[in-house]
């Protein structure tokens, strides 16, 4: 077999897939962020919890993670590198996943995430595409997060005052996974760096379909609109809207405000799950919190905001 055969989804879905010869699918991702909150402990964890990410917006579950950590020695001493060890191997005991090394590198800006490897069958991929006209979206947590951290850095919130969007970065994103895939989903991703509309965007690109989503349905974290309207919104939030928008029909009457927030980039954000309408009972069933916030149609891979 020539190697390239094995590649199963190669860049561009939220983690590579190959296959062994064995007939076992490995699924791969890479991911590492800035500090974005002031806990070494808290931000390991967030950390961690955003690598798995890709791996469960595959259907993937994950095994082995590596470490990857860029730190100024002039800056940072080894309590708070090891606190944000620790915050990384309490998630991945959580996840059931070994810690099997990683690598340091000096920085100037203080970098922490991993590599993560997990298994996954290849006959159950939840690709970044695949929306079938009739489709629900669904997402499985409230978007606002970079605009909460963005207050956070510029002093308009306290750490303490961010504990319940620190609780939603925490929130794995594996029972979703499940749920997606025993649900029969037709494609799911993850929220992340490129904001709602951004991921979404990835979902239609070059296909048949269009999402419609009824911004009205669309959980967000307290506070964070009225940061928005305060001016408290990241430069990535601005440059993501820019990217999106000759691709988003907006309804007239929805104000920059609400075209920022739903580009708002997300650390270790929600699945977001395009799932045949008969299917939301087995979704359901599973018992954790999600929103419906639109739904597939035919189309030509718009998106439209109403
Ligand atoms: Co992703
Ligand atoms: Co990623």
């Amino acid at each position: 077999m020539r190697p390239e055969r094995s590649v199963l989804v190669g860049p561009g879905d939220d983690a590579g897939v190959y296959l062994l010869d064995n007939g076992t699918a490995l699924v791969e991702t890479v991911d590492l962020i800035t500090p974005l909150v002031n806990d070494p402990f808290i931000f390991g964890s967030i950390s961690t919890a955003n690598s798995l990410s890709d791996v469960y917006a595959m259907g993937g579950r994950p095994l082995t993670a590596l470490a990857i950590l860029g730190f100024s020695t002039c800056d940072y001493d080894s309590i708070v590198i090891g606190n944000i060890l620790k915050g990384a191997i309490d998630v991945l005991d959580k996840a059931g996943v070994a810690l099997m090394g990683g690598h340091s590198f000096e920085d100037n800006e203080l970098k922490f995430g991993l590599s993560v490897t997990g298994t996954i069958d290849k006959e159950r991929i939840l690709r970044v595409t695949g929306a079938i006209p009739g489709d629900l979206l669904l997402l499985t947590k409230p978007i606002g997060i970079g605009i909460i951290t963005t207050a956070l850095k510029g002093g308009r919130i306290k750490d303490n005052e961010i504990e319940y969007a620190v609780k939603w970065m925490l929130t794995l994103n594996d029972r979703a996974s499940e749920a997606a895939l025993s649900a029969g989903a037709s494609a799911a991703t993850d929220i992340t760096g490129f904001g709602l509309l951004g991921h979404a965007s990835n979902m239609v690109k070059g296909s048949e379909v269009d999402f419609i989503i009824e911004y009205d349905e669309v959980p967000v974290l307290e506070n964070a609109m009225d940061f928005v309207s305060g001016g408290i919104v990241s430069k990535g939030a601005y440059n993501n809207l820019k990217f999106v928008q000759d691709k988003v029909d907006f309804n007239p009457s929805l104000q920059e405000e609400a075209r920022l927030l739903l580009s708002d980039p997300q650390t270790s954000g929600g699945l977001l799950v395009a799932l045949p309408e008969r299917n939301i009972e087995a979704f359901k069933s599973k018992g954790f919190k999600f929103w419906v916030i639109g739904r597939v149609v035919e189309g030509s891979g718009k998106l439209i905001v109403r």
